[in-house]
């Protein structure tokens, strides 16, 4: 029988059955779709004349959108702290085991800064914002227009942080895939082909 490129494939080792649980992987997938929403949206602001309806649109659904991710970055800490997420493969040096979890930390770090530095500016000049115009989330901090400034130098200029470590994270993931083949991928993949 002739055989095709694909079956000669090496299958990577049985770290499939090592994979992430399904809120794990479900809030993965949902906070990558999430953020590429938010910076889609965060790029257009600057672009919409200031006090256009449409500007307001935008900033309306690129912050709703930052507080979902922050709801959904804090439900995915707190789920972390009492499921342990599978080890890597032993075939990773102990710098790139570093590495990797290290640049998880600064994602998680991120997507929880930026919604929040986001908040802060508008919470600091006494401004709610709302979620979808469905419910509106007070400031809960005392008005400051310096804090203001601060959260949102701190907001624009995180952004190029994201766009660094989403790279560096997309980059290590096609290592993995592509090169290794060392099962790492499939360890987050909804639909997952086990053996
Ligand atoms: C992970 C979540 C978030 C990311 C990745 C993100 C990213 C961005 C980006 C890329 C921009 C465009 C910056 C530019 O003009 O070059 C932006 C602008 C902005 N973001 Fe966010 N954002 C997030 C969450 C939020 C939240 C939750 C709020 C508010 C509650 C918010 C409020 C703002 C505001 C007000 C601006 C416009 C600043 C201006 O030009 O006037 N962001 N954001």
């Amino acid at each position: 029988m002739r055989s095709n490129a694909l079956s000669d494939r090496p299958k990577p080792p049985s770290v499939y059955a090592a994979a992430y649980d399904r809120v794990a992987i479900g809030t993965h997938w949902l906070v990558a779709l999430l953020v590429v929403a938010v910076a889609l949206l965060g790029l257009t602001i600057p672009e919409m004349p200031r006090g256009s309806a449409g500007r307001e649109l935008v900033l309306l659904l690129h912050r709703s959108i930052g507080l979902l991710i922050f709801a959904a970055m804090a439900f995915r800490v707190g789920w972390r702290l009492f499921h342990k997420p599978p080890p890597l493969p032993p075939s990773m040096a102990r710098i790139e085991v570093f590495l990797a979890h290290a640049s998880h930390v600064v994602l998680y770090l991120l997507f929880l800064g930026m919604p929040l530095t986001g908040y802060v500016n508008a919470a600091a000049v006494g401004h709610s914002v709302s979620l979808f115009g469905i419910v509106a989330i007070p400031p809960l901090l005392a008005e400051s227009a310096r804090l203001s400034q601060i959260a949102i130098a701190l907001h624009l200029s995180g952004q190029f942080l994201v766009y660094l470590f989403v790279a560096l994270h997309l980059a290590a993931a096609l290592v993995h895939w592509l090169v290794r083949r060392d099962g790492v991928i499939e360890r987050m993949l909804p639909l997952r082909r086990v053996g």
